[in-house]
């Protein structure tokens, strides 16, 4: 039995602390809870003793509380200690080291490893502040879950900032204490320059997985010289499997012709045509998520040239017949047989962006597709950044422009928490 110290801030993703909770519990794991006068307005300290079947302590001078569970006390018999929501406010009140109400108190005094779980508004999470403080409690030792990109609780708002979801919480919770936690509560591995234990590890939902991704364009050949392609530079598809390896996973990746170094830490094939893609893709299966952000060339040269074609002086230019390429995604998606938990297409459009993404979500029968705007105007082939849209079978979020690696961390959190979701009701 592990003690969870369970400190509730003042966000509307407190509610999630009661399934938070209960799931914990169900798990054999004993939790206290601490809330914040804030925590207080979204749910209440009746409610949540009731969940954990402890008293819930909120008051820094509490003098029945001091003789029974102190400050020090609820800070010292913890095997981990999980803040969530992490607010903005709260981060940077630990950032800076307060202990003027309970809560920070507790996080001041604690040599447990802390595990943090942001929920804030994308504008407060991508502030130059927020982000400082971020750092600085990484530098103290903290550890991170999320925040994940999807809607916001203000109508109309989506972006990074959505706390990590429930059964994500557990599986990280459990992965940090298995790290180093003790039943002692203080047997832990790394401690940081602040002499708090942090988890040995960063983040990593996707330890035991296998994910295979697709990247880069696919070149068909006219002749031994000339081919056909498409201005994929890779690095969409690279900072995919980048992410996949830093969760955890064992990856895959299936490059196609390329000028970027290949990922460290992945398993990369590299490959020239559609067809041969498809076989490399074939060949890696199974895989537990699947991801084809490749920009594939729909047609190949039915009958491509052995020989140099020659340019003949007076003569009418050669005319090219093209047949069209298997559909990587689409076969893939729909396999009777090891068919990943996960497969998430990409679709590159120029114009209805949103609805053709819809439509190929169902024509090629996956479960998620990235949608982006390929236009030149919005220099996603080949740029940094992008700006995508989720189309899912819930409906469509359309994040924030982001960093190509930001929107790789997002969408790979969010399939890791899917499949930790999938799990959890097996
Ligand atoms: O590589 P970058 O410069 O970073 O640019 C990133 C990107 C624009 C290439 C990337 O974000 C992207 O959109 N990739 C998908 C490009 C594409 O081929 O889109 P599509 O709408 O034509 O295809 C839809 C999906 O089917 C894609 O997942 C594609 O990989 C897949 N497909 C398409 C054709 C085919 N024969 N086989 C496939 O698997």
């Amino acid at each position: 039995m592990k003690r969870v110290l369970l400190v509730i801030g003042g966000g509307i993703a407190a509610y999630k602390c009661l399934d938070l909770i209960r799931r914990l519990r169900e798990r054999g794991h004993a939790v206290r809870c601490v809330m914040t006068k804030a925590a207080q307005e979204f749910i209440t300290p009746l409610a949540v003793g009731a969940i954990s079947n402890d008293r819930v302590a909120t008051e820094l001078f509490d003098l029945d509380a001091e003789r029974e569970i102190g400050h020090i006390r609820l800070a010292r018999e913890a095997d981990i200690v999980v803040v969530a929501p992490a607010t903005a406010d709260l981060l940077a009140r630990m950032a800076q080291g307060h202990a003027n109400d309970l809560a920070t108190a507790v996080l001041l005094a604690t040599r447990a490893p802390i595990l943090a779980a942001p929920a804030m508004n994308p504008a407060m999470w991508s502030h130059a502040a927020t982000r400082r403080n971020v750092r600085q409690l990484e530098a103290d030792g903290v550890t991170f879950i999320g925040p994940n990109a999807g809607e916001m609780a203000e109508r109309g708002e989506a972006g990074v900032g959505r706390m990590a979801e429930v059964p994500e919480l557990v599986e990280r919770i459990e992965s940090v204490l298995a790290d180093g936690g003790s039943e002692s509560g203080f047997g832990f591995l790394n401690v940081s320059a602040s002499g708090r234990a942090s988890a040995s590890q960063p983040a990593q939902p996707l330890a035991g997985r296998h994910v295979l991704v697709t990247s880069g364009p696919t070149h068909e050949p006219i002749d031994p010289v000339r081919y056909i392609a498409n201005r994929s530079s890779g690095k969409q598809g690279h900072a995919i499997a980048d992410a996949a390896r830093r969760l955890g996973a064992r990856v895959t990746l299936v490059s196609g012709p390329v000028q970027i170094a290949d990922p460290d830490g992945v398993d990369v094939r590299h490959v020239e045509t559609a067809r041969q893609m498809l076989e490399a893709v074939e060949a890696a299966l199974p895989a537990d998520i699947a991801v084809f952000a490749a920009a594939v060339a729909d047609w190949r040269v039915a009958a491509p040239g052995r020989g140099k074609i020659k340019k003949t002086a007076g003569a009418a230019p050669p005319s090219l017949e093209l047949v069209e390429n298997p559909d990587i995604l689409g076969t893939v998606a729909k396999r009777g047989t090891r068919r990943p938990s996960l497969v998430v297409g990409f679709a590159a459009e120029t114009q209805s962006v949103v609805e053709n993404a819809k439509t190929k979500r169902k024509a090629k029968g996956v479960d998620w597709i990235v949608a982006n705007d390929v236009s030149e105007s919005e220099g996603v082939f080949g740029g940094d950044r992008n700006r995508v849209h989720l189309v899912t079978a819930e409906g469509v979020e359309d994040w924030p422009e982001m960093g190509k690696d930001e929107v790789a961390d997002a969408l790979l959190k969010r399939a890791a928490a899917l499949l930790a979701e999938k799990r959890e009701s097996v």
